[in-house]
């Protein structure tokens, strides 16, 4: 692979939503900062609907991260499971021990018992559901019954979903209405603007460089311009165009990336936008701000310092 040529620890274009790459353009912070704001204030049930691949488990991720040392967490990734299993699996993931045989009155008791005692301790329990689109009908009306456990004062269980668009349309049917009068909080998680993705590109480079020589200038600018237009700004067909632009460059042994690299990755990749009229590649490229070069070189601080501080 290219990771020599380019002087890389690993992969920076990995389609895994590794939140050690997160890069926060103002769309997703936008919505991580409501998280934030929603659940320390103790909204009981937040909704994060976002376009295909534009970043949604790394938001989750992002999220568990940032509160794990201010509530119980627990992640259910595929919720595509029928009532007891989502009980089961919520328990698993909250560490509390399951009866047998497995009765489902049993489990919501111990389940509430539960909450209460972290309630008690002051402790908030937070449940975040990825790929919420997939939730069957008849497992949301748990989900109901799961966000109706509360005292007087608060919620006992705080849950996040996040989905695709469809699950806009799934909430709206007539039978689970109940449930969309429950979320307070909505966001919307779309593409990043065009004009960070330079910045990205740059910021993924610096995560995954061997030093700080490491180059993250290695799309050219017009490059970087053209994978803004074929992604319209989708970070996982970025990160594939991207990806395939650095095997080309290595192939040909140059140490940069260029717009026809990108037109070629392009044409071997589903789903991207058609190529767009010459004219528009006349646009000025746009250029890293002072700003962003100081973000990512504090990006490469710690991987530098890390020897230095052990042995302070
Ligand atoms: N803010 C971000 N910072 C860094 N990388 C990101 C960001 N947003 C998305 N990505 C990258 O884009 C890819 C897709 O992200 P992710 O899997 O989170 O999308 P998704 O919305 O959950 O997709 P799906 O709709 O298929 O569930 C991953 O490689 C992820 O690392
Ligand atoms: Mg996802």
């Amino acid at each position: 692979m290219y990771l020599g040529h380019f002087s890389l620890r690993e992969p920076p274009f990995s389609i895994t939503p590794d939140t050690d790459f997160y890069y926060p353009h103002e769309g997703v912070q936008a919505s991580l900062n409501m998280l934030l704001v929603a659940l320390r204030s103790g909204e009981g049930f937040v909704k994060v609907v976002g376009e295909l691949g534009c970043g949604k488990t790394v938001l989750c991720r992002q999220l568990l991260k940032t509160l794990q040392d201010e509530f119980v967490t627990a992640y259910i990734p595929n919720p595509d499971m029928g009532p007891d299993d989502l009980l089961l699996a919520l328990a698993e993931e909250l560490n509390l021990p399951v009866e047998q045989p497995f009765n489902r009155h049993h489990m919501m008791t111990a389940l509430a018992a539960f909450l209460v005692g972290h309630a008690r301790a002051g402790r908030r329990v937070l449940v975040c559901i990825d790929e919420a689109q997939a939730i069957p009908v008849r497992t949301v009306e748990s989900l109901r019954l799961l966000s109706n456990l509360e005292t007087e004062k608060q919620k006992l269980l705080q849950m996040v979903l996040l989905g695709q668009p469809d699950l806009d349309d799934k909430l709206s049917r007539p039978e689970i209405r109940q449930l969309l009068q429950r979320i307070t909080f909505s966001e919307y998680l779309g593409p990043m603007q065009a004009r960070r993705v330079p910045v990205y590109l740059a910021h993924r480079l610096a995560t995954a460089a061997i030093s700080a020589d490491t180059p993250v200038d290695v799309f050219m600018p017009r490059a970087a311009m053209a994978i803004a237009h074929y992604s319209g700004g989708v970070p996982r067909l970025i990160n594939v165009l991207a990806h395939k632009c650095l095997m080309l460059a290595y192939g040909e042994d140059v140490s940069q990336v260029s717009v026809a690299h990108v037109h070629l990755a392009a044409k071997d990749t589903p789903g991207v936008m058609a190529r767009a009229p010459w004219w528009l590649w006349l646009r000025p490229a746009w250029r890293m701000s002072n700003q962003d070069r100081q973000a990512i070189a504090r990006r490469r601080a710690p991987a530098e310092l890390a020897p230095e501080q052990e042995t302070a």
